[in-house]
């Protein structure tokens, strides 16, 4: 790689332009089905969305995928299929977004943290099993970032103890632990489709899964308590009549979605190997700045896909991690916190306090991660950009 003509140069020239922490990348195919099928006379749940879910249970190698409007309300139904009551326990971590969390909370059961690996801000499988009691009912892992928690690990305690893994794969579309894709050898897992994430439908998401009763149970819960869709009910040789099995929610997936949902997968894999490339040359290019502690991928067998290019601000840059992200936003460089530490938001501090300060690994990353700039149609020179406004900033920090 050629010495970069901006690293180092100095004052830094602002660029005119923001550059945002993420955009989607949207190809005129995306745009084309969208019209089809909204010129089609139907928009929402039908035939487009079947395609996508087959094709997305191929991607991961499972029998069942079912698309859902987010990931949380995929978590939401998720958690209620394995059976989740109130006063059980599942094991998480606290580097996640908030839903992992609320959705345990919201159905009355008690969410249990475990630290992560300083390195990896993964869950340290090393403290899981610790923190089982008899109440313990699932595993709830998160794969941060787009690399995996050690699946393998956590599926040794869980096998053991009889607990049931829910796989918080937000983050993981693409990505693949010992081989396998993740998403693909648990109980359940989700995925999400927000625009920030690898490949996006607007809003989305998928949970896969390979039992088929636990399937027909999430296929209900998440249409009104419905065993068919809509779409069977008022296709051509469909009955309008219906049987509310449960009462359900109403978190389908439209055509529109699946519309974008096709293409974004179909090309997922080339928008992964961009992401690995930029995040490679800031790999590179960071390794020169000792302020910064760069992201550390798990030292197991996997694919990482980047999802997030997750910095720390060390306490040597002489200026906090807020500051820091305040200082490039006026270099024009947006940047994303991910995560805050779920145990430390109002919510749960005050209903949780225990967890405050146990967590140790957790809340010194929390304080000082911060996400850069990371999506296929970046440049490298953005890239450069980036890492020289960083110094700019410690520069200035320093004087
Ligand atoms: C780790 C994690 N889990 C769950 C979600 C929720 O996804 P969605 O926005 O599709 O509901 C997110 C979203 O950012 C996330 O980052």
């Amino acid at each position: 790689m050629p010495p970069s003509p901006l690293i180092g140069t100095s004052p830094l020239t602002i660029r005119d332009d923001f550059l945002p922490i993420s955009k989607p990348t949207i190809s005129e195919a995306e745009i084309a089905e969208v019209v089809d099928t909204l010129r089609s006379g139907w928009i929402t749940t039908g035939p487009k969305t079947q395609r996508f879910e087959e094709e997305f249970a191929a991607f991961v190698g499972v029998p069942h995928a079912l698309a859902v409007s987010s990931a949380t309300g995929g978590l939401h139904i998720g958690l209620i299929a394995l059976g989740l009551k109130p006063g059980d326990e599942v094991i998480t971590t606290p580097i996640t977004w908030a839903a992992t969390v609320n959705m345990v909370e919201a159905l009355d059961a008690t969410p249990i943290f475990v630290d992560v690996d300083p390195a990896t801000l993964q869950i340290d499988t090393a403290q899981v099993e610790a923190a089982i009691t008899e109440r313990t009912v699932g595993i709830l892992p998160v794969h941060f970032a787009g690399a995996p928690s050690d699946l393998a690990a956590l599926a040794s305690i869980a096998d053991r103890y009889d607990l049931w893994i829910f796989e918080d794969a937000a983050h993981g579309v693409g990505t693949r632990a010992g081989g396998r894709h993740v998403g693909s050898t648990s109980a359940l897992s989700v995925f999400s489709f927000h625009p920030i994430k690898n490949m996006t439908t607007i809003e989305g998401g998928v949970l896969t899964l390979t039992d088929d009763e636990l399937e027909r149970a999430l296929r209900a819960l998440r249409f009104h308590g419905l065993e068919k869709s809509a779409w069977n009910r008022y296709a051509a040789g469909g009955t309008p009549q219906v049987q509310v099995t449960r009462p359900g929610f109403k978190y389908n997936f439209t055509d529109v979605q699946a519309s974008l949902g096709i293409h974004q997968l179909a090309a997922v894999e080339g928008f992964n190997q961009r992401r690995r490339e930029l995040a490679a040359l800031y790999h590179e290019l960071l390794a020169e700045v000792p302020e910064i502690q760069r992201p550390a991928a798990p030292t197991y067998d996997h694919d990482h896909t980047w999802h997030l290019y997750v910095i720390q601000v060390l306490p040597e840059a002489g200026l906090s991690r807020d500051e820091m992200m305040a200082a490039l936003r006026e270099r024009n460089v947006g940047t994303g916190l991910h995560f805050v530490a779920v145990h430390t938001q109002p919510y749960y501090a005050q209903k949780y306090p225990q967890w405050l300060g146990a967590l140790p690994a957790a809340e010194r990353a929390s304080d000082r991660l911060c996400s850069l700039p990371l999506y296929p149609s970046m440049t490298e020179d953005d890239v450069r950009y980036v890492v020289a406004a960083i110094q700019d900033v410690l520069v200035h920090a320093r004087r």
